[in-house]
């Protein structure tokens, strides 16, 4: 297996996911499914694998919405799919079609998002999927929607709150109407962040309680020195104690398998054998590079966005400043304390509580079973060290 670090790799070389894919179809007879985990640990790769090889009776389409600004496009996405998929048992989107028709859009017309009230894109939507429940076909669809916030913040942006709500909400109703529509959403931004800017703008909604989360880990060990084995075999990498590199490999790498895919490429750049020493020089390093091709400022870049509230961000970084350095985990009031001492202005406690649970959230934090607080990812923790000199 050659290194691919980021790029669309074969279902084939998508390693240790096996159980969890299992997990996830067994999930999607009962229900939709959303996939929550950090950015670069996985997720497009599992719903890849999974459109790639689905078990009987299922077929899985992935769409990639990130480049979906409104509703109408996402309204068009979905009734393809859905003419797609009848026309492979011969059949056709009826009511879809009769409505694009009679509304006199055709169904190949190029600039018929224009012409309707909004109100349009939710019509097709739902008659695209009750003509979809309503034939019984011989294999069930799913969609699998990749970037589904990115697509929500796009809507926002352009149409407007009320809008990425109404599809939050459309779908919900669909769900709960037609109990064999199934969807998988997933992203590389956390979706409560744009469920807490419709919150924020006053649009009361719960639409995704009823799908269920699954969280994607890293691997774990034993696929983690699967993969880089593989790699360092695949680039023909020499190595006197192959075990011993392996397990530097995916140590240093935090398990994620994007680290290793770069570990070993370097390692092959650098023309090196690979040794637990070598594999900690280059770790050290791509920590340091300019160039950031772990592309970790991401960590410290998002903070702005995702913490908007007051000085939200600012607190989110004085607490990373404070675990980093720390030996053991902290509990809430050692950090309340510790930040007092370092900030200028006055921190309340309320607000560190709050910052606290969404840090944990967007996977900066976990908690110890006494409640402390530390870094979630070792390898996080050391980045934010080097990158803010402490
Ligand atoms: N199970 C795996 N086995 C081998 N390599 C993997 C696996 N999962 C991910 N990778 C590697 O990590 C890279 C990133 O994976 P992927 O794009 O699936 O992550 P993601 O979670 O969707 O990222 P983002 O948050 O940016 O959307 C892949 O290009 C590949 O190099
Ligand atoms: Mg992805």
């Amino acid at each position: 297996m050659k290194a691919n670090p980021g790029g669309n790799i074969d279902p084939a070389a998508v390693l240790g996911r096996d159980e969890l894919i299992q997990t996830i179809w067994e999930i999607l007879e009962q229900q939709s499914v959303r996939l929550n985990a950090e950015r670069r640990i996985g997720k497009t790769s599992i719903i890849r694998k999974m459109c790639a090889e689905p078990p009987a009776g299922w077929l899985p389409v992935f769409q990639d919405l990130e480049g979906v600004h409104t509703a109408e496009q996402f309204s068009r996405q979905v009734f393809e799919v859905v003419q797609n998929f009848l026309g492979r048992w011969k059949r056709t989107a009826n009511r879809a079609e009769q409505f694009l028709k009679e509304s006199k859009i055709g169904v190949g017309g190029a600039s018929w998002e224009h012409r309707g009230p909004h109100s349009y894109w939710q019509d097709l939507v739902v008659k695209s999927i009750e003509d979809l429940v309503d034939e019984k076909c011989e294999q069930r669809l799913v969609f699998f929607w990749d970037e589904v916030p990115y697509m929500l913040g796009n809507i926002c942006r352009r149409q407007g709150e009320e809008v990425a709500v109404q599809i939050l909400d459309t779908l919900r109703s669909l769900r709960q109407t037609h109990t064999d529509f199934r969807v998988v959403f997933t992203g590389s931004i956390g979706l409560h962040h744009v469920l807490a800017r419709l919150h924020d703008a006053h649009l009361a909604t719960e639409p995704v309680n009823d799908m269920y989360p699954v969280e994607v880990t890293p691997l774990a060990p034993v696929h983690a020195h699967q993969l880089a084995a593989a790699l360092l075999s695949g680039e023909r990498i020499p190595s006197s104690d192959c075990q011993a590199a392996t397990e530097a490999i995916a140590e240093q790498a935090d398990y994620f398998p994007f680290y290793i895919h770069h570990i070993v490429r370097c390692l092959k750049s650098n023309g090196t054998t690979a040794t637990p020493e070598s594999v900690l020089e280059v770790v050290q390093r791509q920590l340091v590079d300019a160039n950031d091709p772990w592309e970790l400022a991401h960590y410290r870049t998002r903070i702005p966005g995702y913490y908007q509230t007051g000085n939200d961000a600012e607190l989110v970084a004085l607490v990373l400043d404070c675990l980093a350095p720390a030996a053991e985990p902290l509990g809430v009031q050692e950090i309340f304390n510790r930040i007092q001492n370092q900030s200028a202005g006055h921190t309340e406690r309320e607000r560190l509580l709050k910052v606290l649970r969404l840090m944990e959230r967007d996977h900066y934090l976990s908690r110890t079973l006494d409640g402390k607080y530390q870094f979630r990812f070792p390898l996080i923790r050391r980045w934010w060290r080097l990158d803010r000199g402490l």
